[in-house]
């Protein structure tokens, strides 16, 4: 079965923009993925992340792995979620919403806390995100949100400028361990693209790819195109500190010039 999305191959009948009728297909995703084991290896390893993201002392370390503490700690993450796609026509994005919905209640974040933004959604979709009790941005950052608290990304089969683009504006010792990403594996982008392009057009990514920490998340043979290729990545203090302080010196905003095919819906820029 295809899932992935294209306007083309499903086309957005008004029908399916729907609320209710939306609501409903979201809500049998997620008790079909609820009874999937791999979601429990996402559950999983995004609760281990937050707790190693947000534990200070040693004594947290400690308790690292008790259950409810991991829980208690996940409750302060943010979420940040670009790049779903158009949920109410295109399966994938469908459970890629549900998938997130799932690891949100499992981290008892609360929903208004996660903050999702695609360019492509329509105002039924935005509804519906509403309905559930998500906070819809309506500006588009470009992926360039400076982080002030641990906050978890989800960015589902997004293009790399959007990467490149949030952990430029991230680009401290500081910053970054504040992040955790469900999204492509950035070692998988690296060996996809060549590598004098990677180099110059998303030099963060390539940098950041040397001291990420991947974590590969688990994947059905029967949902492969829905959430293929994904990993929690993190950024470890520990393995920050000990680089150069030369990594963080020059840190020009990304621009893209020579680009030729930016998987990113820019700002519209006033004339
Ligand atoms: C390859 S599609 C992935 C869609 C879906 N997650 C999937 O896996 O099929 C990339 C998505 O990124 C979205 N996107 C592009 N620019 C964006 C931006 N500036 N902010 C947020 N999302 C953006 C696109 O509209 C598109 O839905």
């Amino acid at each position: 079965m295809k899932l992935k999305c294209s306007s083309a191959a499903t086309p957005r009948t008004s029908h399916l923009h729907h609320s209710p009728i939306t609501l409903l297909l979201f809500h049998l995703c997620r008790s079909e993925l609820r009874c999937e084991d791999f979601w429990h290896d996402w559950k999983e390893q995004l609760l281990v992340a937050a707790s190693a993201s947000l534990s200070k002392s040693p004594a947290d370390k400690d308790a690292e792995d008790q259950p409810e503490r991991i829980t208690k700690t996940c409750q302060q993450l943010e979420c940040v979620c670009y790049g779903l796609g158009p949920f109410a026509s295109c399966v994938s994005a469908r459970y890629q919403l549900a998938m997130l919905l799932l690891l949100l209640e499992a981290g008892q974040i609360p929903l208004k806390d996660c903050s999702v933004y695609d360019p492509v959604f329509s105002s039924g979709e935005r509804d519906v995100l509403r309905d559930l009790g998500l906070t819809v941005l309506s500006e588009n950052e470009e992926g360039k949100r400076l982080v002030e608290k641990p906050t978890f990304f989800y960015l589902m089969h997004c293009g790399k400028a959007l990467y490149n683009n949030l952990l430029w504006k991230n680009w401290s010792a500081r910053g970054l361990p504040l992040m955790i990403i469900i999204g492509n594996s950035f070692t998988g982008m690296r060996e996809r693209t060549i590598e004098k392009e990677f180099k110059r057009d998303y030099s963060y990514i390539s940098k950041a790819v040397d001291f990420s920490v991947e974590r590969k998340l688990a994947c059905p043979s029967h949902l492969i195109d829905v959430f293929n290729d994904t990993a929690v990545i993190t950024f470890p203090s520990n393995s920050l500190n000990g680089l150069p302080q030369s990594t963080w010196a020059e840190s020009p905003e990304p621009q893209y010039q020579h680009s030729p095919d930016l998987e990113i819906i820019l700002k519209e820029t006033r004339s």
